[in-house]
């Protein structure tokens, strides 16, 4: 069988890492992104444009979109390639928890449709995905978020937001369904596989200037993650957690990101003036006069 190979594409506005990972003719592509300026509404298709030349140029079939949660921070442009290709689009069973929670925050139906059959396909711990001649088995990885699944092909797992690079640490816990105990569990199922095993990451925040990576082994990670190495105590790593997520402001892209992912990456509705919104829940006490 021919090599497995991945190619990652970084969003830099984002900090996103999408990946296409194909052998022979097949394909599949993970967390896809969608350009989106939060200041204008511009909606751009660019990043996804990048990765639909790059199937064409190597001459592959895209046969699944594989998101590893529900995102917070970016939208997502699976329609674009499901609407292109017809590949099914995937997430994790633990979507039903977060569209029912941000059902209730956009004030939705929780049966609405647009929510229910907003994926083709929903994963649980232990399934394995066929892909063509590409296998995945699927690693549920909760506490960043519930919905959060990591996708495991041979000595490569797509980890979603649960690990970082060494030096930026793993994803916060105090999100809607998030839970820093999870999260430990979930790390530690990467600390037992072989240390040469990659881990290809979702996100790199790089500091001080250094250009972003991909990917990080096992072994690297055990060593040197400065939230939680290889001897880092359950209960450590909670308090370091909690005290960090306290400091942290919600993402830019929060409310925009979760109107669109949990519809699986199709927009709201058109109002009657044929244009879509976005809408953003107020917070705090909202005065009477205002009302
Ligand atoms: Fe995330």
């Amino acid at each position: 069988m021919s090599k497995l190979h991945i190619e990652p594409f970084f969003h830099a506005g984002t900090g996103t890492w999408t990946y296409v990972v194909h052998r022979g003719g097949d394909a599949v592509v993970i967390d896809p992104v969608l350009d989106y300026d939060p200041k204008s509404g511009r909606i751009g298709t660019e990043s996804v444009r990048a990765v639909q030349q790059y199937l064409q140029d190597n001459g592959v079939t895209l046969r699944r979109v594989l998101e590893t949660h529900a995102h917070a921070d970016h939208l997502t442009s699976a329609q674009i390639l499901h609407a292109a290709t017809g590949a099914p689009v995937g997430i994790g069973t633990g979507i039903r928890k977060v569209q029912a929670h941000f059902a209730g925050v956009f004030g939705l139906d929780p049966q609405d449709p647009a929510l229910q059959e907003a994926f083709d396909a929903t994963f649980s711990d232990g399934d394995r995905i066929e892909a063509g001649n590409l296998h995945f088995e699927v690693m549920a990885t909760p506490g960043h978020t519930s919905d959060s699944l990591s996708y495991r092909i041979e000595d490569n797992v797509f980890v979603g937001d649960t690990l970082f690079a060494p030096d930026v640490g793993c994803a916060r816990c105090d999100f809607p369904g998030g839970d820093a105990s999870m999260l430990y569990d979930s790390i530690q199922r990467f600390y037992a596989l072989p240390d040469a095993t990659v881990l290809w990451l979702c996100h790199d925040y790089p500091p001080n200037g250094r250009p972003p990576r991909a990917s990080v082994t096992v072994g690297e990670s055990k060593a040197a993650n400065v939230m939680l190495d290889g001897n880092t105590s359950r209960e450590d790593f909670i308090a370091r957690r909690r005290a960090r997520d306290a400091q942290l402001a919600a993402p830019v892209l929060l409310y925009p990101s979760l109107q669109v992912n949990i519809r699986g990456g199709h927009l709201p509705p058109a109002q009657a003036n044929g244009r879509r919104y976005l809408s953003t829940p107020l917070q705090g006490e909202i005065p009477a006069a205002l009302g």
